[in-house]
Parts: C-alpha cells; structure tokens; sequence
C-alpha cells in the first residue's frame, strides 16, 4: 500500500529524488538570492584582482591596487612623524639645559623619550631603568658618567667602550690579577679594604694593608677617598651601590680580570630629537643632576 500524497494540479514538478517515498519539489532560487549569489563571485574576483590574494611561491599576487598594511603602517607612521616635525625641530634647537624649562616641549620630550627607552634600552637596563649586573641602575643619582643633561646625552649619543664611535667615553680598569699587576694577597687585602669603605667590617690588618694598595693603584681614578671620578667613569666604591657586585667573590673577580663594561653609540641610530627626548626622559628618573 503507498502512503504517497496526489499531487495537486498546480504543484511544482518534483526533482524525482525519492527517500522512502518522500519526494522533493524542484523550486526555482528566489531570483533576490541568485542575484546576490552571483554578485557575490564578481565582487570575489574584483577582489582578488584589486588587493592581494592569491597565494605564489614566495608571495602572493599584489593587486591592481597596490594597496598593503606595511604601506598603510608607514603612512601612519608618516603621518605621526610629520605632525611632530615642528616640536622635534624646537626639541633640537633648543639648549639642553632649557628643555625642562619649557613645560609643553618637556612633557613632549619625556613622552617620547620613554617609548624610545622602551624600544632601545630597556633590553639591557631593563624596562623600569632599574639595571642588572653590569647593567647600571638609571633611576639613584649613582652616576658613573655624570647625570647632567649633557652628561647623559653625550653617554647615549657616543655610548661606552664601543668601536662604534670615536667619541665612546673610555676609561679602562687595568685586569690587576690577570696581568699580574698585583699578587694575590695584595688583591685579598684591597678587595678588604674596599669593602670596608661602604661599612662592611673586615679583617682590620688587611683593610690597614689594602689601604695602601688603593693610594698605589686605584686613588688615581676611583680617587683618594674612593668616591670615584665622573671623568673616567671610575664608580664610587663608598656608597655599596655596585655594578658588578659588592660581595668578597665579585669584589675579587672585578679587580683579578677588570670589566669592561660596553654600551652601543646611538648618533648612527636614532635621530638627535630622539636622543635628547631619552636623555630627558633619563633625566627626570629621579638621579638627574
Ligand atoms: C647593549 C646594552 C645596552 C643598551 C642597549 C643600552 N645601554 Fe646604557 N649602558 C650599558 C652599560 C653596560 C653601561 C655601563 C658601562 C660601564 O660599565 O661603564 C651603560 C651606561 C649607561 C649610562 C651611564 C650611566 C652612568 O651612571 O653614568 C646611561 C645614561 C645609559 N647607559 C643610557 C642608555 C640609554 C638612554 C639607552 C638607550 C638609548 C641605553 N643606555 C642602551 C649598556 C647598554
Ligand atoms: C684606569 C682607571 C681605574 C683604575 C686604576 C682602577 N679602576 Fe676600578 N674601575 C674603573 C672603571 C672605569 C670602572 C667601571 C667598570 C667598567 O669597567 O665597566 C671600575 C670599576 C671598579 C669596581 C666595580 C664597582 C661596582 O660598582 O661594581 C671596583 C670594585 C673597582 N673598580 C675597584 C678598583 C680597585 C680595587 C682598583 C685598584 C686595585 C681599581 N678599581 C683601579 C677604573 C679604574
């Protein structure tokens, strides 16, 4: 017995496809749908003509357009740049000294400066300024090159111990155990003496000795007292803020082998606004002179 409806007279044809006796009208796509269908596969392959699309070995197809994210980043960026040409011109033009005077160009200044701290120089003084070992702390008035304006800003244009600018500050602690300067018991007797100058109490016969190791050796550029010399980069040893470490070990390791910490110069690599938008940034961290 077939349980299949009559078809009425006025019904659509069926497509002749039959599940368990279901059949299906064979009505016609809306014409709305079709034509949105095909307007869709025009404007896919417009699309692909206009703007990159098909994948090559290497690359993929550019479009007509010529259109790109890199390029529409570097109009951005363009655009950016153009805005601030004005007040990076006055940024150059301006003495050093006065930039924190004009409250509009220094606020213009360290904003900047801290994205171009972020971008250059946190990797190696970390992205507080806080420093590491080797890496000196930016934010205390602990200065190994000065931290006026220009002493900052001649640092960063030139950097330290690099051959990449003939102007790097330079300065060079003699490796007093490697290259035999001192014997091993002198070495003993002013890393006493050292450590002594910022209150660490040590073996009073070897502070006694190490003294006089220091005035021979070291009083030259660390001077007299051992408050350090800005114009050798010789750090102060009295105020147990250390770069390499204030503990006997390190002590021992800094005077047997010396140093030699390197910082790049970046007068190739940034612009000079840029340069002196981080040295005021640097500047107004808080040991700023
Ligand atoms: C590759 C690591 C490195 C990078 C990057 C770097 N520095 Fe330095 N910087 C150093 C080292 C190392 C020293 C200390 C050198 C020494 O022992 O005398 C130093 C020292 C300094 C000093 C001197 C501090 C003082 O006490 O006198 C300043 C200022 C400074 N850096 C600022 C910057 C700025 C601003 C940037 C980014 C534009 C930067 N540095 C990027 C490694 C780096
Ligand atoms: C020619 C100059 C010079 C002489 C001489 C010298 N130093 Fe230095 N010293 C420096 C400089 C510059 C630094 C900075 C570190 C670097 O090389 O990166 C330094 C760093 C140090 C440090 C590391 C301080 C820290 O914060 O970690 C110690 C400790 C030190 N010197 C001890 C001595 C002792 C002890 C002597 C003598 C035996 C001596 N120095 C002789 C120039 C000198």
């Amino acid at each position: 017995m077939s349980n299949k409806p009559e078809l009425k007279q006025d019904d659509p044809e069926t497509t002749g496809h039959s599940w368990d006796g279901i059949e299906e009208f064979n009505n016609p796509l809306p014409r709305w749908w079709l034509w949105t269908f095909y307007l869709c596969i025009v404007w896919g392959i417009g699309y692909t003509v206009a703007y990159p699309a098909w994948p090559m070995i290497n690359s993929a197809t550019a479009g007509v357009l010529g259109w790109s994210t890199r390029a529409d980043v570097q109009a951005e960026i363009d655009a950016v740049n153009e805005a601030n040409a004005p007040i990076n011109a006055k940024l150059e033009a301006t003495e050093l000294t006065e930039i924190s005077a004009d409250a509009n160009l220094n606020s213009y200044a360290v904003s900047s400066g801290a994205a171009v701290f972020k971008t250059w120089c946190a990797q190696c003084h970390g992205s507080g300024a806080a420093g590491a070992k080797g890496y000196p702390n930016l934010l205390d008035d602990d200065w190994l090159w000065g931290g006026t304006m220009e002493d900052i800003h001649t640092t960063v244009s030139h950097g330290i111990r690099n051959t990449d600018s003939d102007d790097a500050r330079y300065s060079e602690m003699p490796a007093f155990g490697r290259d035999e300067l001192l014997e091993k018991e002198e070495i003993d007797q002013v890393v006493n003496y050292v450590m002594s100058l910022s209150g660490d109490a040590q073996d009073a016969s070897k502070v006694e000795a190490g003294k006089v190791v220091f005035e021979d050796n070291c009083s030259s550029c660390h001077a007299e007292d051992g408050t350090g010399d800005i114009y050798q980069g010789a750090p102060n040893l009295t105020d147990a803020i250390w770069l390499f470490g204030g503990d006997y070990a390190s002590l021992t390791e800094t005077v047997t082998n010396s140093r030699y910490g390197v910082m790049p110069a970046w007068n190739e690599r940034l612009t000079e606004a840029q340069i002196r938008a981080v040295s005021a940034y640097v500047h107004q961290l808080g040991g700023g002179e």
